[in-house]
């Protein structure tokens, strides 16, 4: 899919902006702090109704403007999407062709944004939570069960919690708790060990591409418990064996909620051996691999990559480039660029130009 036309009002640093893309490369180009990154947040924020940067909507507001509003024409084939959202400090509201968009799922299915931003590069040295997430949002949008089978899981453990905080604890209640605790892990565990499975099918081709080499990339994830036919028991023994501890320190230690996943390049740990650039690489191939997971190519997502240049040294820049040239619509911002076989935004004092009309 691309965004054809984007019109914000008192979104971060504009008061008003009117922009027309087209498909394939788009680099915004600009000094730092114009407002390059603020364009490519609103197009993703369209796709889960949350910024990149900030949970707080708030701060997506114009400062004294009491609300914003984020417009795009999305088109997918030959079908065309008028997405609005409208954004005041307390709630945030998402039309579609003139219907509201309730779910997030229901979102994810009408704009779907990639999106890789600077700190991204660290995933594999920060906390296992960044990578959960990656593969929580990417399921989410891949599969309703497994958004239903996450928030059933959230909603137990967040109860079996409460129990655990109790002086005296109903030991009937928890039992029946962690029973259905263990229960829905299953699914989510099976269903992440899948969706590695899938991603690991494109990785080594996409970072070989980009790094120019032939290039081995695997990620490895390890679910709590094994997930043979015998899930179940394992893990109601887990729990039982775990229970003391965790009555002792009020909070469930085990589980899919604690899970976790490595990178390995050529059969080492990038987060132990990798360079900068390689764990910048690996995490940009990594963003990028979903892409290739959807067979319908209408239905592919809009890329955004938020200074993806800096850091990579001019071959890797190049190739990288050359890549994403097959893509439906990619967003890059940049300081600056020399490629020409793209369209270029210059953003200078919150105006937006067309250097390449
Ligand atoms: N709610 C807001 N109201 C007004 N201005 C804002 C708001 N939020 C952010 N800004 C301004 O937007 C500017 C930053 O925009 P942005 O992050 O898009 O810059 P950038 O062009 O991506 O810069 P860099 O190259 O440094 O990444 C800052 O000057 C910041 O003060
Ligand atoms: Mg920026």
């Amino acid at each position: 899919m691309i965004v054809r036309k984007l019109v914000l009002k008192n979104f971060r640093n504009y008061d008003s902006l009117d922009l027309k893309f087209e498909r394939g490369l788009n680099f915004i180009v600009g000094d730092n702090a114009e407002g390059k990154t603020n364009i490519v947040e609103a197009i993703h924020f369209l796709s889960l109704a949350r910024s990149f940067r900030t949970s707080e909507c708030v701060e997506l507001i114009k400062e004294r403007r009491q609300f914003a509003t984020i417009e795009a024409r999305v088109e997918e084939d030959t079908n065309r999407k008028d997405i609005v959202a409208l954004l005041t400090s307390s709630s945030k509201k998402i039309m579609c062709n003139g219907k509201p968009v309730r779910k997030m799922s229901e979102l994810s299915s009408l704009v779907n944004v990639i999106v890789f931003e600077p700190k991204d590069s660290l995933m594999f040295n920060d906390s296992p939570l960044v990578r959960r997430n990656f593969l929580d949002i990417n399921l989410s949008k891949k599969s309703r069960i497994y958004l239903d089978n996450l928030m059933t899981f959230e909603k137990l453990l967040k109860e079996r919690n409460t129990i655990l905080k109790n002086e005296n604890i109903d030991t009937l209640q928890l039992n029946v708790v962690t029973e259905q605790l263990i229960a829905v892990q299953e699914a989510i565990s099976k269903y992440r060990q899948a969706y590695v499975g899938e991603i690991n099918a494109v990785l080594s081709k996409i970072i070989t591409a980009i790094k120019g080499e032939n290039e081995v990339a695997k990620l490895e994830y390890s679910p709590f418990t094994k997930l043979d036919d015998k899930f179940l028991e394992r893990a109601r023994a887990l729990y039982e064996r775990n229970l003391e501890s965790d009555i002792k320190h009020h909070i469930t230690q085990i589980g899919v909620h604690r899970e976790d996943m490595k990178m390995m390049l050529n059969g080492k740990d990038i987060s132990v051996y990798g360079s900068q650039g390689e764990n910048r690489i690996s995490v940009i191939a990594l963003k990028l691999a979903p892409y290739f997971l959807i067979e319908d190519q209408g239905k592919r997502p809009i890329v955004v990559l938020d200074d993806v240049m800096s850091e990579l040294d001019k071959e890797h820049s190049d190739r990288l480039v050359k890549f994403l040239e097959k893509f439906e619509q990619v967003f890059i911002t940049s300081t600056s660029t020399k490629y020409k076989n793209a369209s270029i935004y210059e953003v200078k004092k919150h105006i937006v130009t067309r250097r390449n009309a």
